[in-house]
C-alpha cells in the first residue's frame, strides 16, 4: 500500500504541477520524446569525454547518458533507469557516435537512490553495476569523484547526445558545452522558490540558447577532472533558465557505500 500511495502522490503532483520542474527527459525518454544533442554546444573531438557512455534499451537507440566511475560502475540519473530491468540497460562505451559502440557492456544490477523522487525530482541518481570489467583504452576511461563542492567561477563541461529542440531527433555525434555554476540561492530565486530544488542539486548556466535537452539526462558534468553533476531536470532546451543536476559531491557517501557493496536502504 505504501508503494501504491507514493506512486499516486507523484502522479498527482505531476498532474497538478505540469510546469514545475519539467525533466530534461523522462525514463527512457525516446519513447516519449526523441533525443538529440545539447542545445548550443559543439561536436566533441574523439576521446574528449572518455568517461561518457550511452544507455540503450535497444542497441542503436540512445536513451540516456552516464559516466564511468570505475571498471564495474556507471553513474546515471534515477529517471533513466527507473522501472527498467538490467537486461534493458545496455552500456555503450568508447565512442562519440552512439550508433557505433566502441564496446557494449551489460548491466547486472541497478541501484536507485532509496529516496528517488521523494520529494518530487529529488535524489535523481542511480548506479549501474556491470556484469564484467570495462577494458580501458584511449577513448574509454573512468572519471574521478569530486573532492570538493563546485564553486562560483568553476568551469563545468557538459557532454551528451541530447536534443537541440524539445522535439529534436537524436544526433549522431557527442556534443560538448561549457557552463558556469549558479549558486543555490540564485537558482532558487530564479525558479521562484520551487520545492523541486534542494541541497542535492547544483544549477548550471551559460546563456540563453544553450543548455541540456532531451537525451542528455544521466550524463556527466565535469569540472576540475571530476564528475560534479548528473543531468536531472530543467526547462528544455536552452530557454534561458539554469539546468538542474544531481550534486555528486552531496551523494559521495551514497555512491561509495553502494560501490563497496552496501545494499540496504540507509542513505
Ligand atoms: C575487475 O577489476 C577489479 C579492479 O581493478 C579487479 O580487482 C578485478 O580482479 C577485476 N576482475 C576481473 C574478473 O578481471
Ligand atoms: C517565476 O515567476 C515569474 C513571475 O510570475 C515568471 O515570469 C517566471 O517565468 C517564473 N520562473 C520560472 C522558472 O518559472
Amino acid at each position: 500500500m505504501q508503494l501504491l500511495w507514493s506512486s499516486f502522490v507523484v502522479l498527482l503532483l505531476l498532474q497538478l504541477q505540469p510546469n514545475l520542474g519539467q525533466r530534461v527527459v523522462g525514463p527512457y525518454p525516446e519513447e516519449r520524446t526523441p533525443s538529440g544533442r545539447i542545445k548550443g554546444g559543439e561536436v566533441a573531438e574523439p576521446g574528449f569525454a572518455p568517461y561518457q557512455v550511452s544507455l540503450q534499451a535497444t542497441i542503436g537507440t540512445h536513451n540516456c547518458g552516464g559516466s564511468i566511475l570505475n571498471e564495474r560502475w556507471i553513474l546515471t540519473a534515477g529517471h533513466c533507469v527507473q522501472n527498467y530491468t538490467p537486461d534493458r540497460v545496455n552500456v555503450i562505451t568508447g565512442t562519440n557516435q552512439f550508433r557505433e559502440p566502441g564496446a557494449i557492456y551489460y548491466t547486472e544490477e541497478i541501484h536507485m537512490h532509496c529516496m528517488y523522487d521523494q520529494p518530487y525530482l529529488h535524489n535523481d541518481i542511480a548506479l549501474l553495476k556491470l556484469s564484467e570489467n570495462i577494458t580501458f583504452n584511449e577513448v574509454t576511461q573512468p572519471i574521478a569523484l569530486p573532492s570538493k563542492p563546485v564553486q562560483t567561477g568553476d568551469v563545468i563541461v557538459l557532454t551528451g547526445w541530447g536534443a537541440v529542440t524539445p522535439n529534436g531527433g537524436a544526433q549522431a555525434d557527442l556534443n560538448k558545452l561549457t557552463l558556469g555554476f549558479v549558486t543555490f540561492e540564485e537558482c532558487y530565486a530564479i525558479f521562484n522558490q520551487t520545492a523541486n530544488l534542494g541541497v542535492g542539486h547544483i544549477c548550471t548556466f551559460s546563456q540563453e540558447g544553450e543548455g541540456s535537452c532531451h537525451g542528455d539526462s544521466g550524463g556527466p558534468l565535469v569540472s576540475n577532472g571530476a564528475v560534479v553533476g548528473v543531468v536531472n531536470w530543467g526547462r528544455p532546451c536552452g530557454m534561458g533558465y539554469p539546468d538542474v543536476q544531481a550534486n555528486v559531491y552531496y551523494y559521495l557517501d551514497w555512491i561509495r557505500n553502494k560501490i563497496s557493496g552496501e545494499t540496504r536502504c540507509k542513505f
